[in-house]
């Protein structure tokens, strides 16, 4: 059998309820994963997860920046052999504006949350062997735009997390890994469509040989790295850009 299947994995997926991680949860339950959709809003999950193959998927609605609901997903799912990391969001604040909470509260959903689930998961005993990680990071990791302090440098912190996890987990089998994307279209689109104008937009898709991604460009270099077909790769940083950087 080909080893890109996900048949006889539990895939943990949060921010399953929209763009990269709704088409990611579509497309590993494509592949024969068995799904467990995390976000805030349940109407939308039930969306999503009557869209699955068939499966035993379920939800867990919780909201990652509160202890409580962290704590609520790591005690209730069953043990996992992958986790995709999609919640998340982009707030553009310039520097001089920034103060010590707005600050706290964009690294709390963008670095803290995916942290402290993968720790409360391994603790619990919740990652099995073989277990693959997966955090949807951003070009911005490394190539940071003006206003996106901290979103750039949480995404940063999470690439050097995977790769911690990565050294730290190797003896277990569990590998981690990061997708650094450009822009995709999502909602983060359309918001800034919103804020910047469409031509502003119009001509930064200029700048991409391949335009905009599409979340299924995201979805399944997902599914790659939680297959077996990807076992000998750990502590990369995969980068889905539709050759942007090659202009930049
Ligand atoms: N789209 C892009 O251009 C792009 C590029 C590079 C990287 N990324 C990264 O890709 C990931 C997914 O982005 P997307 O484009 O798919 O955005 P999206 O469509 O806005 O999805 C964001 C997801 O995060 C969840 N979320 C937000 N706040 C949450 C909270 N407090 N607790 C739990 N879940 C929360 C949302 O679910 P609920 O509303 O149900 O809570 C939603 O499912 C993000 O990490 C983003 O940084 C996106």
């Amino acid at each position: 059998m080909t080893p890109f299947h996900l048949h006889q994995k539990t895939i943990l997926i949060t921010g399953a309820s929209s763009g990269i991680g709704a088409q990611t949860a579509i497309s590993a339950a494509q592949m024969g994963a068995t799904v467990i959709l995390s976000g805030r809003n349940r109407e939308k999950l039930e969306q999503v997860k009557q869209s699955l193959a068939a499966g035993e998927h379920s939800i867990v609605t919780a909201d990652l920046t509160k202890p409580e609901d962290r704590d609520l997903l790591i005690q209730t799912i069953a043990a996992v052999d992958g986790i995709v990391h999609s919640a998340g969001a982009v707030e553009v604040f310039p520097v001089k504006l920034m103060n010590e909470e707005e600050l706290e509260r964009q690294l709390l959903l963008n670095y803290k949350a995916p942290f402290l689930i993968t720790a409360g998961l391994s603790k619990n005993r919740k990652l099995n062997k073989g277990c693959s990680i997966v955090f949807i990071s951003s070009i911005s990791g490394q190539h940071p735009f003006k206003g996106g302090a901290v979103y750039a440098a949480s995404k940063a912190s999470i690439e050097a997390l995977s790769k911690t996890i990565a050294l730290e987990y190797s003896t277990q089998n569990i590998r981690s890994n990061c997708i650094s994307p450009a822009l995709v279209k999502t909602k983060i689109l359309d918001e800034s469509i919103q804020s910047l104008g469409r031509d502003k937009v119009d001509h930064h898709q200029e700048r991409y040989p391949l335009g905009f991604g599409e979340p299924e460009d995201v979805a399944n270099a997902a599914v790659f790295l939680l297959s077996d077909a990807s076992k000998w790769i750990t502590g990369t940083n995969l980068i889905l850009d539709g050759g942007f950087l090659l202009n930049k």
